[in-house]
């Protein structure tokens, strides 16, 4: 099923007739193609669903270019990076065709549908440039942690389920909290395999994300929960390259205070209502994405 989409991802890059644009796009790796199948398993395998689906993921292909370039990610998916081969310049330009490609493509679907993916494009960017802004600081408001998540992850999975949901026209407003909930939970949980998971299972360095500057949600609660002197031990952590020892007490004060099992139940409860949303659609396979989301170590 998921094969339509990939050959139509291949036909949008070979009309392009830029032989290094299709060198460099098949040296991406591939993903889970979570958006993809969000839509296909919601719309079917129409036509107009395949288009949708390949051009979510031209956009969402190119976020990570942009983002890896953003964070000065070395590994993608465990592969080295585009901009760790090929430097940021090239990174960034080829986001910006698969990108803009996707945008013209766009254009021909009905407009309803191109104000949700254009508008959640535009969320994703603010999302993106909030995490950048909140990693200058310790930020301990969950607040701001939610609404960042919101825009940087869930903005293009909940438009990819709710425009799926309006192609077909099944009920908009239950598939589109589902794909709310289900990009919530994703980061939650992309967040704890950060400190939960190895590198080689990650695919990325583990336990980055702190030293990067990202105060999930797993470092406001622990920050909430530590007397003031442990307080202002974990702030002055925050932005280091860690030493073991200090990793180590890190995961120590988390485990002690049960901050794990918190993160962890904050996502299982969107996954659940995610869940009853789609039984009580009859939607077996948005069921399963959902809770494969939960147990997923990678
Ligand atoms: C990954 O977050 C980043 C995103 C999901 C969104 C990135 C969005 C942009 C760069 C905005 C620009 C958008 C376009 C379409 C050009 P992460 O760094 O927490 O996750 P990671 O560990 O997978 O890198
Ligand atoms: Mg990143």
């Amino acid at each position: 099923m998921i094969e339509a989409v990939e050959r139509r991802l291949e036909q949008y890059i070979c009309s392009l007739e830029q032989p290094f644009v299709a060198e460099l796009y098949r040296k991406l790796p591939h993903g889970k193609r979570l958006r993809a199948k969000l839509i296909l398993y919601i719309a079917g395998e129409t036509n107009e669903a395949v288009k949708l689906a390949s051009i979510v993921e031209l956009i969402h292909a190119a976020s990570l270019l942009h983002d890896d370039v953003i964070d000065d990610a070395m590994l993608r998916r465990s592969k080295p990076s585009i901009n760790a081969v090929y430097g940021n310049k090239i990174s960034i330009m080829l986001g910006d065709i698969l990108y803009s490609k996707g945008f013209s493509e766009l254009t021909m679907l009905d407009s309803k549908i191109a104000q949700i993916v254009s508008n959640a494009v535009t969320k994703l960017s603010i999302g993106e440039l909030h995490d950048v802004e909140m990693s200058k600081e310790f930020n301990c408001d969950k607040d701001k942690y939610l609404d960042m998540i919101y825009g940087k992850t869930a903005s293009l999975i909940e438009a990819s389920a709710w425009s799926a949901a309006l192609l077909c026209g099944k009920s908009a407003q239950n598939y589109r909290l589902y794909g709310r909930n289900l990009g919530l939970a994703f980061q939650m949980i992309d967040d704890l395999l950060d400190i939960t998971s190895s590198s080689e299972v990650l695919g990325k360095p583990a336990l980055h994300d702190f030293s990067e500057g990202k105060t999930t949600l797993l470092y406001i609660y622990l920050y909430n929960v530590l007397d003031s002197e442990k307080k202002i031990k974990l702030k002055s952590l925050h932005k280091k390259t860690l030493l073991d020892s200090e990793a180590g007490w890190i995961l120590e004060e988390m485990e002690k205070n049960g901050i794990l099992s918190k993160c962890y139940m904050d996502a299982k409860l969107l996954i659940d209502e995610a869940v009853s949303l789609m039984s009580y659609e009859n939607e077996p396979k948005l069921v399963a994405i959902a809770k494969e989301m939960i147990d997923r170590n990678f």
